[in-house]
Formats: C-alpha cells, structure tokens, sequence
C-alpha cells in the first residue's frame, strides 16, 4: 500500500483561502437582488391588494381584477387615473404614488399573473 494519493492542489496553503473566497462570491451573488434600485412589480401590487385582491385575484367583485390585464390596458388605465384624465374615486390618489418605470413594473407583474 503506497501513501494515499493527495492532488497538490488539495495540500496547498491557498486552497482554504481559495474555497473560501468561492463559496462568499457564490453566496453574494445569490443574495444580491437583481434590481436593488427598484421595487419589483410583484413587491409593489402588494398594496394593491387590498382593493384588487392578493395577487390581483379576486374572489367577490366588487373592484376590479388586475390579474391578466394587458400591459397596455393597464398602463393606460393608470396613467389616465393620474393626470386625473379617468374619472376615479381612488385611483387617481393610488396612481399618484408611482412613476411610469414603477407603473410599467406592475404591468409586467399583472399581466405576467393568470
Ligand atoms: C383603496 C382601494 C384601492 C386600492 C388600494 C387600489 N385600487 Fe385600483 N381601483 C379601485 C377602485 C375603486 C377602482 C375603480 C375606479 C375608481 O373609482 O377609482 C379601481 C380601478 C383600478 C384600475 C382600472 C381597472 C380597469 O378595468 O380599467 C386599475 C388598473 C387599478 N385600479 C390598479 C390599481 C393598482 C395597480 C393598485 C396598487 C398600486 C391599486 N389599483 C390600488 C380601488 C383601489
């Protein structure tokens, strides 16, 4: 029985430093969001959720269902409510609260729920 077979590698004194350094860049990468800078649409239809229902689904109908919306339908419909082009009782105020980056997130995410 010859001595157990060990790469170099293994045995040299930068392999734990090595591994180490791997294992944070693989873990920073992993936690880091894609857009830090801004709200995902899915964060921001949370305080939709209310009126319009978790996710946008509704069970009882008396506010309308965002989920499925067209991209386009939406942000017209939001843009309108904020230049207070639609009349709204509520919506004028919600749309206020966003941008058009923000309002195109929340497109993507309604539209993107079935
Ligand atoms: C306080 C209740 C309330 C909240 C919160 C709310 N909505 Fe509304 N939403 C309404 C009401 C009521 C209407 C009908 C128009 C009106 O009277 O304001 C409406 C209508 C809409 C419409 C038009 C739908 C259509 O068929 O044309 C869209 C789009 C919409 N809301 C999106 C949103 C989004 C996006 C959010 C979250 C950022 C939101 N709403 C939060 C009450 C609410």
């Amino acid at each position: 029985m010859g001595p157990l077979m060990k790469s170099p590698f293994t045995r040299s004194p930068l392999f734990k430093p090595l591994l180490l350094a791997a294992a944070i860049a693989v873990l920073t990468a992993w936690l880091t969001p894609a857009q830090a800078a801004q709200p995902t649409g899915a964060a921001m239809a949370h305080t939709c959720a209310g009126c319009h229902g978790t996710q946008g689904k509704l069970g009882r109908v008396e506010f309308v269902p965002l989920a499925g919306m067209a991209e386009t339908e939406f942000k017209r419909a939001m843009l309108d409510f904020r230049a207070g082009k639609r009349a709204s009782t509520l919506m004028g105020h919600v749309a206020n609260g966003f941008s058009d980056s923000e309002i195109d997130a929340m497109a993507r995410y309604f539209a993107s729920v079935k």
